[in-house]
């Protein structure tokens, strides 16, 4: 697919936020408030507008990546500023044709680019390790002490040795969604049904699971 990697513009939000919703519809919970996450992300001083993409076919906007600065800390208090991105998403009829992999991998050499050291994201490996993602542990990298969750990957960005220690992951607040504001928001969509789906098990399993 020919498709345009381009900054996301302001008269793009309500299309991506649109997409967002369309992609992550009934996913992982019935319903979903992912499009509510990029509409208040955007705003938030975690967000970096300089990795905000989209991607266009045919004068369309079909997809969307968005990113924001979280840290790593270690246990002398060190703290690493590293980026974390999601939403990514991609309008479910042009999906698995490579858009997204152009959209990471696009953002991924900027960030690189910028001297970021890594990228952390919570995702299912099977989208992310055929990009270099790695399980968290292979870094020591946790949520909590010795807690390494299965969808935890890290990306390093930079030809160094990874540093020593122990290291806790802290995700910008951006993503601590008001659940009322999130539902109040969808009301300003079409009505799509909520209902349950095989994908939501495995959502629920995946991030239940860890790495022992
Ligand atoms: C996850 C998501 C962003 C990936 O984007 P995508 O455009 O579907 O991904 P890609 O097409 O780049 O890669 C997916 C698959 O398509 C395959 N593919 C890539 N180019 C292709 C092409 N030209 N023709 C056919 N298949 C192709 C890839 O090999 C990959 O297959 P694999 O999973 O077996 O390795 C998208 O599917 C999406 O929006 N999903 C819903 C929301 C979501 O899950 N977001 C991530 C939350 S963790």
């Amino acid at each position: 697919m020919n498709i345009i990697i381009r900054p996301e513009r302001e008269s793009d939000y309500r299309c991506v936020e649109e997409l967002t919703r369309k992609a992550f519809w009934n996913l992982h919970v019935p319903g979903c408030d992912e499009h509510y996450l990029a509409h208040v992300m955007r705003s938030h001083p975690d967000f970096c507008s300089d990795l905000d993409f989209v991607a266009e076919y045919e004068g369309r906007v079909i997809g969307n990546i968005m990113y924001t600065k979280a840290h790593l800390v270690n246990e002398k208090g060190e703290r690493r500023e590293i980026l974390t991105f999601g939403p990514v998403s991609v309008l479910p009829e042009y999906q698995r044709k490579g858009v997204g992999s152009q959209l990471i991998q696009h953002t991924v050499k900027l960030a690189k680019a910028k001297g970021f050291p890594a990228i952390v994201i919570f995702g299912n490996p099977s989208n992310y390790v055929k990009h270099g993602f790695r399980g968290c542990k292979d870094f020591r990298v946790a949520v909590a002490e010795d807690r390494y969750p299965t969808c935890m990957l890290v990306l390093p960005l930079q030809n160094q040795p990874w540093p020593d220690g122990d290291w806790i992951y802290q995700g910008s607040e951006v993503y601590n969604l008001d659940k009322n504001a999130a539902e109040e928001f969808d009301r300003n969509f079409p009505p799509f049904v909520k209902k349950h789906m095989p994908s939501q098990d495995e959502f629920a399993i995946l991030c239940r699971s860890v790495v022992l």
